[in-house]
């Protein structure tokens, strides 16, 4: 018997915009998330909601304001219909990725034939970047403290075992500005940008259609300036923002498309996790890419173009050199130390951003990787169809 395919047929994310002071920060959620899934789900009008699966949201911080079962309630404000099941996934930074992973082996086994997979993430509801210590395992603290480490200070961690300088650092920074300047500028994000219409507790209303973070003139000079975020060299600069969004994709069995009438725009080709140390954390990708080139019988030759997560410009520039990727090819639209990060969304954030270039500018396999809290490494690829 043929193994099913799982196709994308639909993909879109709104706006990223800045934590504690951007154009969401004042906005539910559990609301911006269901609008973009409405956003979404309204490009491929064929499909009628009652025959969605399941709905599975990346949520790093599934807590409090993101608390419950924030995918039944994000369905439920979008207005699915009741018999829709929904998730909410959590593996940290790739959580967007991993979603879209879970449907597509759901699709592929046969236990499904349509699923919506994505992620939202407000960081303005998240107190810290740390689990309190009052909430730790004690026995786990003696044995192994650095499973509870801080994003930050991994990064730290990483830079001086790579040898790492601020100066390549701040150098990625200033490139990753330019580029996704550019690239707003040129409307490249403008397909997969769902504009959302928010309401201010004053009753104003604005529409957030654009990402916030890019700061037009960042340069080496002005990166010189910041002070460090945590104990070195890395600062807000060379750090991946604090970031809230939402992303979906809609994911679906080959046949199913072909009986809709949907033209599918990627198959999923394969994806791998992989654990690394919980204080090097940001080296994630470097054990999980080749493992999923391994499985898919692929080589990095054979890829088109790369979205490596931003997290921190200090892990992000050991995985390029290690993993030996061609920077002509690695985030050529700029990436989170521009536009942001925000957590649970990214894996599916990265994921439009890569489809929607390879649609526009050709190309046929897209990578999507990203180094995830506490000690993992994802990645994950597509083919153009
Ligand atoms: C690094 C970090 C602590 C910085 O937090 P912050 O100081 O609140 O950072 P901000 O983005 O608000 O920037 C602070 C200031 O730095 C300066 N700055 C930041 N980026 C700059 C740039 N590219 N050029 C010039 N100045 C810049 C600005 O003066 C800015 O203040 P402003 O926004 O009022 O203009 C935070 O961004 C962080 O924790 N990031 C990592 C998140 C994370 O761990 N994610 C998970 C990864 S696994």
């Amino acid at each position: 018997m043929n193994q099913r395919e799982a196709v994308i047929v639909a993909y879109g994310r709104s706006a990223v915009t800045k934590a504690y002071k951007g154009g969401f920060s004042t906005v539910h959620p559990v609301t911006y998330g269901a609008e973009t899934l409405k956003g979404v789900l309204a490009k491929i009008p064929q499909l009628d909601p009652k025959e969605i699966d399941d709905v599975i949201v990346g949520c790093a911080n599934p807590e409090g304001t993101q608390g419950w079962n924030m995918a039944r309630l994000i369905t439920q404000m979008a207005g699915l219909p009741k018999e829709t099941a929904a998730q909410t996934v959590n593996r940290f930074c790739s959580s967007g990725l991993q979603t879209i992973a879970t449907a597509a082996n759901a699709v592929i086994a046969n236990q499904c034939d349509v699923v919506v997979a994505g992620g939202v993430e407000s960081m303005t509801r998240i107190k810290n970047m740390f689990l309190e210590p009052e909430f730790r395992n004690p026995a786990l603290v003696a044995a192994y403290e650095e499973a509870y480490m801080a994003p930050g200070y991994t990064a730290e961690r990483v830079a001086a075992l790579h040898h790492i300088s601020r100066t390549e650092m701040d150098e990625l920074a200033v490139r990753s500005h330019a580029l996704a300047a550019i690239a707003q500028d040129a409307g490249a994000f403008d397909d997969q940008i769902i504009p959302i219409t928010t309401t201010a507790p004053d009753g104003t209303t604005k529409v957030i259609d654009k990402d916030e973070g890019i700061r037009r003139g960042t340069s080496l000079d002005s990166l010189a300036q910041l002070k460090p975020s945590f104990e070195g060299i890395v600062t807000a600069g060379n750090s991946s923002q604090m970031s809230d969004g939402a992303s979906f994709v809609v994911v679906m069995s080959r046949e199913k498309a072909d009986a809709l009438g949907i033209a599918p725009i990627a198959r999923f080709v394969g994806f791998a996790v992989a654990g690394c140390e919980s204080e090097l954390m940001g080296l994630g990708p470097i054990y999980a890419v080749p493992k999923v080139l391994k499985r898919t019988g692929m080589s990095l030759e054979q890829i088109d173009t790369i979205e490596l997560n931003e997290a921190f410009a200090a892990q992000a520039i050991p995985c390029i050199r290690t993993l030996g990727f061609d920077m002509g090819k690695v985030n050529p639209e700029g990436g989170a130390l521009a536009l942001g990060h925000p957590l649970g969304a990214t894996g599916a954030i990265l994921t439009c951003k890569a489809l929607s270039r390879l649609r526009r500018q050709g190309g046929r396999y897209a990578m999507i990787t990203m180094c995830i809290g506490g000690g993992m490494g994802a990645a994950g690829i597509f083919e153009m169809l």
